[in-house]
């Protein structure tokens, strides 16, 4: 019997990079999956055929997690489409890297609309639908605990994602469902690729694109996406029934 049979999940920002590979495992362990995109139908599209090649079961929604009205839209056709939902996992979300003078309010908004507002209004709309035994997963980053160069927005947004889930876990354990957040160090994705020499000090450039982030990563080596999915996996099965409020750190031990 496969972890995950007879579960529907959606995971939001599932196109590429971590959420594809979270979408797939879900799938391959027998959730039916609702793939959400923003941009990449053509990206979402191949996801969906790749998990119908593994005898899965998908759909590809797109729905901009900046959008309120987008958001509710995306949950109540995954609910028509498939009838219930057990399983949220909320990946969706965007780098930003700029100094303090030249922050703007717009920048602000741009953040804090996926980073926080995104994942807490996708929550709740996913909340309204679940019964005893549903899994929350949204995701923080390890960048809510380092100091990073430029990085005050992001770091800021993914350590708000951590506060939520801990003041969310009561309320929502009343009802029987866990929240948790996941923390991924450097992933190989196109976040990082776009971004890796940024975790680098500004004096030290010329050093290789992510030399900073492997001196500081016990494992010396990026994630792959494979492997967040692997702890993601882990927190909406049943094996994590006992687990709420945490977020864990899925970063190769950096330090
Ligand atoms: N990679 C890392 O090193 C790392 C480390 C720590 C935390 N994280 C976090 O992990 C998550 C995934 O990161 P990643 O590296 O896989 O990112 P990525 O490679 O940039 O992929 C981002 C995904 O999110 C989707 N997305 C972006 N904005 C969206 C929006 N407004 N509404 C709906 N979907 C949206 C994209 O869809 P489209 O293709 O349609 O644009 C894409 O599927 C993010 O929350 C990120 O902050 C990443």
């Amino acid at each position: 019997m496969k972890k995950l049979a007879g579960k529907v999940a959606i995971v939001t920002g599932s196109s590429r990079g971590i959420g594809k590979e979270i979408a797939m495992k879900l799938a391959h362990e027998g959730a039916k999956v609702v793939v959400n995109y923003s941009r990449s139908p053509e990206k979402a599209e191949a996801v969906i055929n790749q998990i119908q090649q593994q005898g899965g079961e998908a759909i590809a929604i797109q729905a901009d997690m900046s959008q309120v009205d987008q958001i509710q839209e995306l949950v109540t056709t995954a609910v028509e489409q498939y009838g219930q939902l057990d399983i949220l996992v909320s990946n969706a979300g965007i780098e930003h890297f700029r100094k303090l003078e030249e922050i703007t309010p717009q920048d602000f908004q741009r953040v804090f609309s996926v980073n926080v507002a995104g994942q807490l209004f996708v929550t709740q709309a996913a909340a309204r639908y679940m019964t005893s035994g549903g899994r929350i997963v949204l995701t923080s980053s390890v960048s809510a605990r380092i100091s990073v160069f430029y990085h005050t927005l992001y770091a800021a947004s993914k350590a708000a994602v951590s506060a939520m889930v801990l003041n969310l876990a009561p309320e929502l354990g009343e009802r029987g469902i866990t929240i948790n957040a996941i923390a991924p160090g450097g992933t190989a994705t196109d976040m990082a690729q776009e971004n890796a020499k940024r975790y680098t000090h500004p004096a030290l450039q010329s050093a290789p694109p992510d030399a900073l982030l492997l001196s500081k990563t016990s494992l010396q080596r990026l994630a792959q996406p494979e492997e967040i999915a692997a702890a993601v996996t882990f927190l909406v099965s049943d094996d994590a029934s006992y687990i709420s409020g945490s977020t864990l750190a899925v970063d190769g031990g950096r330090f």
